[in-house]
């Protein structure tokens, strides 16, 4: 038995949790090690009272800490992209493994650095980048590698879930309900990425990239957030049957595939839209492993560090797999079909003059025969009707041009969200 000595850059949420795990589950981390694991090295903007600086050396400086030749593996949970990347190839270069959390980092840079790995003998572990406690990337890369991934729709943003359950069953405003996710430690340091979808795109982008044997795609993504969504879409969508979440959506169909994140609409008895709060879940259909669903917290500091702990014993254990599922020089550039061209079900939501309109033959005398309507419910509101529909299915491209040419007069606002129906669970 030798000793591990790691270096952990950052003590922010996750550091912190990271910090906690070493410590309160020594014991059982070490039953399940071939090496011993020990902690000689921390960095952090600011110093910690909780860090023992008589048994740990303190860096205000993360990328001095990966040039430390004591230090085997360095855990980055600093985050971001300039400064975890220097942090990165320093460590790499200086023959040292790492363990992050960096979803951004991975997606977007995550081919150039397993080249990096590859020339230096070195080795990167991200559980903790995507879905947080969940072992999504295990289960993708190691569990389902004698299937094809087909397809897979997933809430991987915490925060953005807890926000959108919190509108719904507890009818707060969209500001408080940031408010309370930020309280407990869910968004990002710029909560942008999380409101605008950018942080389900990166980690959407590492599992397709691992799905689909390809580097990661992140710029190619069609990106949209939930900064849009009202109470009232929410309460519309549900008196329909249906419930919104942020999701991740992949879909092979061979040359081609989709890679988007959007709010859409799931029937409400459908299992992914029961997923509440911080939860997030992936739905996946493999060629031969057929439909898996995993739920678990997608944010918070132990249930990242849990992942990123996990992650540390399996390289103390020297259990490894190639980055992306397949040998570097095999990764395929991968081709994303344009949004115009999904075929899917609509929600719609109009605002209409109610002078010109009756209830009973609405849909008809707004869309005529170019939609066929599902379902629809209406609401009466002063001089005018609040109406929501359910579209069958048809190509977006053709839902944009009927939408551009609606009668203005009758119809004094609308707007569309994509629902999704993928499973048998
Ligand atoms: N801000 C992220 C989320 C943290 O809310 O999901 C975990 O990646």
């Amino acid at each position: 038995m030798r000793k591990i000595k790691i270096g952990l850059a950052g003590l922010g949420t996750v550091g912190k949790g990271v910090y906690e795990i070493l410590q309160k589950d020594a014991k059982l981390i070490s039953q399940r090690t071939k090496h011993q694991l020990e902690l000689v090295a921390v960095s952090s903007r600011s110093k910690k009272d909780f860090i023992d600086e008589t048994k740990i050396k303190f860096y205000a400086d993360a990328v001095d800490l990966a040039r430390d030749p004591e230090i085997d593996v360095v855990i980055e949970v600093i985050g971001g992209n300039a400064v975890a990347k220097e942090i990165f190839e320093t460590a790499i270069k200086n023959g040292k493994k790492i363990v992050t959390a960096n979803k951004s980092l991975i997606a977007e840079n995550g081919f150039e650095l397993a080249e990096l790995v590859e020339k230096y003998n070195s080795y990167i572990a991200f559980e903790a980048a995507v879905a947080a406690a969940i072992p999504i990337v295990k289960i993708f890369r190691e569990s389902f590698s004698s299937s094809k991934i087909e397809s897979f729709a997933a809430i991987l943003n915490g925060s953005c879930n807890f926000i959108l359950t919190k509108m719904q069953q507890e009818n707060l405003t969209f500001d408080e309900a940031q408010k309370q996710a930020q309280d407990l430690g869910y968004l990002e340091a710029d909560p942008s990425f999380d409101i605008k979808g950018i942080d389900t795109a990166h980690k959407l982008a590492i599992l397709s990239a691992i799905a689909c044997g390809s580097r990661p795609a992140f710029e190619q993504t069609h990106i949209e957030g939930i900064e849009n969504i009202s109470i009232e879409d929410i309460n519309l969508a549900f008196e329909l049957g249906y419930k919104i979440k942020l999701l991740a959506i992949y879909k092979n169909h061979g040359p081609s595939i989709e890679q988007a994140v959007y709010p859409a609409l799931i029937k409400s008895s459908e299992k992914i839209a029961q997923v509440d709060d911080s939860f997030n879940a992936i739905l996946t259909k493999a060629s031969n492993a057929d439909w898996n669903f995993i739920c678990g917290r997608g944010a918070g500091s132990l249930e990242t560090a849990s992942a990123v702990v996990s992650d540390l014993i399996d390289i103390a254990n020297d259990r490894h797999s190639f980055m992306f599922g397949v040998e570097n020089k095999n990764l395929i550039d991968v081709k994303i079909e344009n949004i115009s061209q999904r075929f899917g079900q609509y929600f719609l939501k109009l605002i209409v003059n109610k002078s010109l309109a009756q209830k009973t033959d609405l849909s008809q005398k707004i869309f005529g025969e170019k939609i066929k309507i599902e379902k629809a419910i209406f609401f009466d509101a002063n001089e005018e009707i609040l109406c929501g529909f359910i579209t069958q299915v048809l190509q977006e491209s053709d839902l944009l041009e009927i939408m551009k040419n609606l009668d203005s007069n009758l119809v004094r606002s609308a707007k569309f969200l994509r629902v999704e129906n993928s499973n048998p669970l």
